[in-house]
């Protein structure tokens, strides 16, 4: 139980003998540490149905609480009731965690399976940007979870069918350069979607042969299934570099093509069942009514007033969309992986997208914890979108190899006499690792400035500041001639600092499951930076291995603790720590 849980448990007791009646209590840490660490405010809640006055019944409460080696409480403002907890309690907290191998994270999701949509770029279109915050938000949300003890499915639904097909088919068999597939086919196969799709504005006879192309490929014609297939294999190798540099992984890839031969039955069903229809030869979900038409997503605000913005699962010409596959899609995860819960990490223009699909779901009878969790743009200095200096879209890799180059910099100018090797895995480590936290400290839905110096600093809201941190615990372990046991040790609080950073260590616990309520990783990042200041701090006022026994091995593992927990945060963050620095 963490402490959180237990306050609310004690304080449960005393509302219950204090109203006769079972209650249950919410506790939340509070804001600014001159209040305490915790406060309630169930008095005056409790007050105000009771219409009696809220600090009395704040005392009555206290009066019934038992904190026996737990907190003081005190009752402020017009019946607040602020929690401190004892030092002693802290000390006995964090020792107990020293023993934890899950650091006090409680396994909240056991039980329960999630299925985690998150990268699914497109074939044959290099990854963005854009991509990167799915790729970055998604993975660290997939360790969060996979921590917290859920079933997680990892699965990269690409864009693997799409209309692009048409034209790089074409491409493929006019302008392909074997050579260059060779040596960088994502590249290659974006050349030659570009230049058709280029060479077909205006050109209506090469646009009919892409639509040709595209028809035959849907029919099944073999030659054009077998480039196609190619293509696929090319991409995903491409993909795959990526992914390995970023420590990605995906228990599968079904992409939207694995769904093709379910959609037709598909809409079938939908037409017989009603929940779709005929309109001018396409197959659309309507509104269903039953909702005011702000909160319907079938309905739109024009000129004219609200008018229907129904969901097309069949065009009229028999081709099928984006929404149909996203609709076999969550059928196949509810029926064959028994998910409770999918997490679908896409950009916020696909909002509308993901309301039509949850409520058409609804209908069709497959219910589940559905979530949209959309993230905003990445802007470059000029507050723009961010392009390259050609105005095209920023890739991926070009970014990471970027953000490694300038990571090394940094290291050779902290450490020269590190061996070239060292200094490599080092600069990858830290490079990756601050591409990485640029993006997880942010509130994922607002947009942010990219920024190479920010994102790099070792004095920062940034990575190479935590991963340093954790280097110098480290050292101090280097400086030791016997291996030390923390396990073994008592734990002293003497100093405010000592205390400050106990109760950090002992919060992870609680700051975990948060990320999964809302999910922010940036709730766990920007607790990671509160526990190395406070590291840093008590590293100033106490020192370690001149003290005398006992406070020299407390406060040995209250470095070690520290370290660890750094390490499996910056862990489900998708972040590494390299050793040295
Ligand atoms: N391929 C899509 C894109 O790049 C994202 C797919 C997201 N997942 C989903 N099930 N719709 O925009």
């Amino acid at each position: 139980m963490t402490l959180l849980q237990e306050l609310e448990c004690r304080l449960a007791a005393a509302l219950t003998a204090v109203l006769g009646a079972p209650a249950q209590a919410v506790v939340t840490p509070t804001a600014d540490l001159r209040f305490g660490d915790y406060q309630s405010n169930a008095a005056m809640v409790l007050a105000k149905q009771r219409k009696v006055n809220p600090r009395a019944l704040a005392q009555e409460i206290i009066d019934h609480l038992d904190l026996t080696d737990m907190a003081l409480a005190e009752i402020a403002g017009p019946g607040f009731l602020n929690f401190r907890i004892l030092p002693s309690a802290y000390a006995a907290r964090a020792a107990a965690l020293i023993r934890d191998e899950r650091l006090g994270v409680p396994a909240s999701g056991a039980g329960r399976t999630v299925v985690v949509d998150f990268s699914a770029p497109n074939v044959a279109k290099p990854m963005h940007v854009g991509h990167i915050r799915s790729t970055i938000i998604g993975d660290s949300l997939a360790r969060v979870a996979r921590f917290l003890g859920f079933k997680v499915i990892a699965d990269n639904h690409i864009g693997d069918w799409g209309t692009q097909f048409g034209m790089i088919l074409v491409g493929w068999k006019t302008l392909l350069n074997p050579a260059a597939l060779e040596t960088d086919p994502i590249a290659e196969l974006v050349r030659v979607y570009r230049d058709i799709n280029a060479a077909s504005q205006g050109d209506a006879a090469l646009l009919e042969s892409c639509k040709a192309e595209l028809v035959k490929l849907q029919a099944g014609d073999a030659e054009n299934l077998a480039i196609w297939r190619q293509c696929i294999e090319l991409s995903k190798r491409g993909l795959q570099k990526i992914y390995a540099r970023l420590d990605v992984t995906f228990d599968h890839w079904l992409g939207e093509s694995y769904y093709n031969d379910r959609l037709a039955g598909l809409v079938d069903e939908f037409l017989a069942r009603g929940i779709a229809r005929l309109s001018n030869g396409a197959v659309c979900i309507f509104s269903a009514g039953g909702k005011p038409p702000d909160d319907d997503p079938f309905m739109v605000h024009k000129e004219e007033g609200w008018t229907d913005n129904p969901a097309l699962i069949r065009k009229a010409d028999g081709g099928f969309l984006y929404a149909t596959t996203d609709l076999a899609t969550i059928q196949f995860r509810i029926d064959e992986w028994h998910a409770d819960h999918v997490w679908y990490v896409v950009g916020v223009p696909q909002q509308l997208h993901f309301r039509q699909l949850f409520e058409a779901a609804a209908r069709w009878g497959k219910t589940g914890d559905f979530r949209h969790i959309g993230f905003g743009s990445i802007l470059g200095d000029d507050r723009k979108l961010m392009k390259t200096r050609s105005g095209d879209n920023v890739q991926l890799a070009d970014v990471l190899a970027e953000a490694v180059e300038r990571a090394a910099a940094v290291i050779a100018e902290k450490n020269p006499g590190l061996p070239a090797a060292e200094a490599a895995s080092i600069a990858e480590i830290v490079g990756i690792g601050a591409v990485k936290f640029a993006e997880l400290s942010q509130n994922r839905l607002t947009d942010y400035v990219f920024s190479w110096d920010r994102m790099l600093a070792l004095h920062g809201d940034t990575a190479p500041y935590l991963q340093n941190s954790y280097v110098r615990i480290r050292s101090i372990f280097r400086k030791l001639d016997a291996p030390f046991d923390a396990a073994a040790c008592q734990l002293l609080l003497t100093q405010p600092e000592e205390t400050h950073l106990a109760r950090l260590l002992v919060r992870f616990g609680e700051v975990v499951p948060t990320i999964v309520e809302d999910f922010r990783p940036n709730l766990l990042a920007n607790y990671l930076l509160e526990l190395a200041r406070a590291f840093h701090s008590f590293y100033e006022a106490c020192p370690v291995l001149k003290s005398a026994e006992p406070l020299r091995a407390s406060r040995l593992a209250l470095c070690e603790l520290t370290a660890r927990t750094l390490q499996q945060g910056l862990h489900l963050l998708g972040i590494k720590v390299p050793d040295k620095m």
